[in-house]
């Protein structure tokens, strides 16, 4: 068994990572606006200002997708390019832009995926409270709303929210990514309350009004687990029992699974949040886990790496130990672990029982175009190899996995790190903005036209 035939081969971008024309048009600031023009905040004092300036060049990043066969294209949609202000008036600028994107990729032939959120939110709204305030998931239904009726014609696969254990975690949480708060854990968990009641209003505002019939998902992410020994049932348990466990990571007390998949799939939050966060736990109504609850049609997973676990001899996890000097890793430092693309989406098909989508998977090499104009990155090829056949071999032990993204298109502006990470299918050269195709390119296009066979 291998991809189905109607498998989706895409690749991913988000608004704030690519467009640049940060005050153009009408938009509104967001909170990345207002953290990238602080000095100290980012690598070098990069800004998301101009970008891959995708915002212009479109035309030519569409044609770029197209020569690559990309089946779909995930893409996120900035909320204050839309209503500057975050709530109220429309800007029909923004509108229009998105308008000749989606109608650019409809024309060639590429399925738009569509982010409602990827960070990007209205600074207004942020100096109202942000997610903090009662009224978010309001502003957010709004703006949804005015997405769906100008979009759901054409578009048809939507994904509310990007990874809330970033936007909720590393920036209420860890004040690492904007806007840059330490708040108390009681504080970070009811933002994150109100973010998941933001997904389940959109999603039943999808649900009743789209034009074209609607699939549905979100994109978290999360930590990815594996057992040490595949072939042994109590390995196998271990990792799971870690993977959907809230205390698994130490680093971040809102990087884990099921504080944020738990509500949304099953309508309640986790036992042991209970006992984790205690008194801290937000309080809510039954009506509002109904509201966060909504069916949705898949589940999506940004999968970089995981964590290896083996059973201790009472059976509970413990966390492998020997691979961890000298291990292959991104320029990010993250470690090259390709059976998290099978045991990631194993373990969430099994506990969520929804078809899994991977909306994101790629890594940070450090290319540049040489002397002949190329970009070679051979470790991009190999690193996505290897991930891709884990995929397939899931696929072929019966995960119903729909589709893979590849993070990214592109080049782009990566957060805190500003342009230093490369994680893209096509170099950008941010001083020309000229766009190069990487070996890497070329190679994934073979994936795409033979479904996955010259794996
Ligand atoms: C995230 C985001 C992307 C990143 C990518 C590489 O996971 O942080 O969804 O915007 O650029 O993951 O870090």
């Amino acid at each position: 068994m291998s991809f189905h035939k109607d498998f989706t081969w895409g690749a991913a971008t988000a608004s704030y990572q690519i467009e640049g024309a940060w005050n153009e048009d009408g938009k509104g600031l967001s909170v990345w606006d207002a953290c990238a023009h602080t000095p100290g905040k980012i690598w070098e004092g990069h800004t998301g200002d101009r970008a891959c300036d995708h915002y212009h060049r479109w035309p030519e990043d569409i044609a770029l997708m197209k020569a690559l066969g990309l089946k779909a294209y995930r893409f996120s949609l900035s909320w204050p390019r839309i209503i500057p202000t975050g709530e109220g008036a429309v800007n029909p600028a923004g509108l229009a832009f998105y308008d000749r994107l989606i109608d650019g990729l409809l024309e060639a032939g590429i399925e738009p995926w569509a982010t409602l959120f990827h960070w990007d939110y209205p600074m207004d709204l942020f100096c109202r409270g942000g997610w903090l305030n009662p009224r978010s998931p309001d502003w957010f239904a709004d703006y949804a709303r005015v997405v769906v009726d100008h979009f759901s014609d054409r578009v048809s696969n939507w994904m509310t929210l990007n990874e809330p254990q970033c936007f909720i975690g590393l920036s209420l949480d860890l004040g690492m990514h904007a806007p840059g708060l330490k708040l108390p854990t009681a504080e970070v968990l009811s933002a994150g309350h109100h973010a998941l009641l933001a997904h389940g209003r959109a999603v039943a505002i999808l649900r009743e009004r789209a034009k074209k019939p609607p699939t549905i998902g979100w994109a978290p992410v999360g930590v990815i687990t594996m057992p040490k020994d595949e072939n042994n049932p109590a390995d196998v348990e271990a990792a799971r029992q870690q993977m959907f466990s809230v205390s698994v990571v130490d680093w971040c007390k809102f990087w884990n699974n099921t504080l944020w998949g738990d509500p949304v799939v099953f309508g309640h939050y986790p036992e042991d949040a209970y006992s984790f966060y205690g008194k801290a736990m937000p309080r809510h109504s039954d009506a509002e886990m109904k509201t966060i609850s909504a069916p949705i049609d898949f589940y999506g997973a940004n999968i970089y790496n995981g964590v290896t676990y083996h059973a201790g001899p009472d059976g509970t996890p413990v966390k492998a130990s020997g691979d961890e000097d000298g291990f292959p890793h991104s320029l990010f430092f993250w470690k090259r672990k390709e059976k998290s693309l099978y045991w990631g989406p194993r373990y969430l098909q099994e506990r969520y029982k929804l078809p899994i989508v991977i909306t994101e998977n790629g890594v940070s090499c450090h290319d540049w175009v040489d002397l002949d104009g190329h970009v070679d990155d051979p470790q991009r090829i190999d690193f996505t190899r290897r991930y891709l056949r884990e995929l397939r071999r899931a696929v072929a032990d019966g995960v119903d996995v729909r589709g893979y993204f590849h993070w990214s298109l592109m080049d782009n502006f990566e957060w805190q790190e500003g342009y230093k990470q490369r994680l893209g299918l096509i170099h950008v050269d941010y001083g020309t903005l000229k766009r190069t195709p990487k070996k890497s390119y070329s190679w994934y296009r073979d994936v795409i036209a033979t479904n996955g066979k010259s794996l």
